[in-house]
């Protein structure tokens, strides 16, 4: 159930393959290209693989884009894929009536030590390396209705890649992780739950926030993938009645290269905690536990 791939060179070596595309989540190129290389990136780190090669995916409407633009987008997607120390091999693009942009992966990794997301086991603690918010705060950019700041945090977490966190997820060893994509937190953490027969229980009010997005939650502008994950979700998770239908919703938001999630044995979890706020992941917390055998998530207050 992974969104990468995992092919054995040898007894020891393998390479991990993986594709993303996304349409536009900001109006500067440069950080949307930014944004696409580290969303595509991601799912090879959450498997704790290090990237080496990619290849560009890219639509537009030919006539309607300058190429200055196409420009800034592809120099965002090298700036990142170069901090990533991976290279950039080539690509394809494409007439298209919207912006599409994406990168093909690949990454390689011990294949003994390789990280799934069915592996999550009873005792250990949850952490999100990222706070959640992106998807109706990206959304409500497009209707102006965000202050300045609160897209710049948005825009920084976005353009974050996920290279520290696996690096100390390697370094301390952990059980599992998946990354925070499209489905929302809780729709990952519902996959990574049912693959590893295990519950998981999260705690609403330790789960980290971009501050932003609460305002925006209680107008409701949440984007249409978020109330589809809502909508689906809301039968299959338990929702204790401490939990208020914002967070509800927020638990659910769509976002665009969202952080790690990660399942680490009790005894290692403040050890990984602190790894990763020293390093400059300084909103990753511990947001709950594997309670025992099963295949669900309970969130409670
Ligand atoms: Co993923
Ligand atoms: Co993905
Ligand atoms: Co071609």
């Amino acid at each position: 159930m992974d969104d990468a791939g995992v092919y054995a060179l040898d007894n020891n070596l393998a390479i991990v393959q993986t594709i993303d595309v996304i349409t536009p989540v900001s109006d500067d190129p440069y950080i949307f290209g930014q944004i696409v290389a580290a969303n595509s990136l991601s799912d090879i780190y959450a498997m704790g693989a290090k990237p080496i090669t990619a290849m560009v995916f890219l639509s537009f409407p030919v006539e309607k884009i300058e190429k200055e633009i196409i420009g800034k987008i592809l120099k965002g997607l090298a700036d990142k894929v170069k901090e990533a120390e991976a290279v950039i091999l080539g690509g394809h693009t494409l007439k298209d009536t919207e912006v599409k942009c994406g990168l093909a992966v690949t990454g390689i990794c011990d294949r003994n030590k390789v990280i799934t997301n069915s592996n999550a086991r009873i005792g250990d603690k949850l952490i999100l390396t990222k706070p959640l918010g992106i998807g109706i705060i990206t959304t409500a950019i497009k209707a102006d209705l965000v202050p300045e700041e609160t897209i710049s945090e948005a825009h920084y977490y976005m353009c974050q890649l996920n290279k520290t966190a696996m690096e100390k997820m390697l370094s301390v060893g952990v059980n599992s992780a998946t990354d925070i994509t499209g489905f929302g937190l809780l729709g990952h953490a519902l996959e990574m739950a049912k693959a590893s027969r295990v519950d998981f229980h999260i705690y609403c009010h330790k789960v980290p926030m971009i501050e932003g997005a609460i305002p925006l939650a209680k107008e409701g502008l949440f984007p249409g993938g978020s109330v589809k994950n809502f909508l689906y979700l809301k039968e299959k998770v338990y929702f204790s009645s401490g939990v208020s239908q914002e967070w509800q919703m927020l638990l659910c938001d769509a976002q665009t290269s969202g952080g790690l999630l990660i399942a680490v044995s009790d005894s290692k979890a403040e050890r990984l905690l602190k790894g990763l706020k020293e390093a400059g992941l300084r909103a990753s917390a511990i947001i709950g536990e594997v309670a025992g055998e099963g295949g669900g998530v309970k969130v409670l207050p």
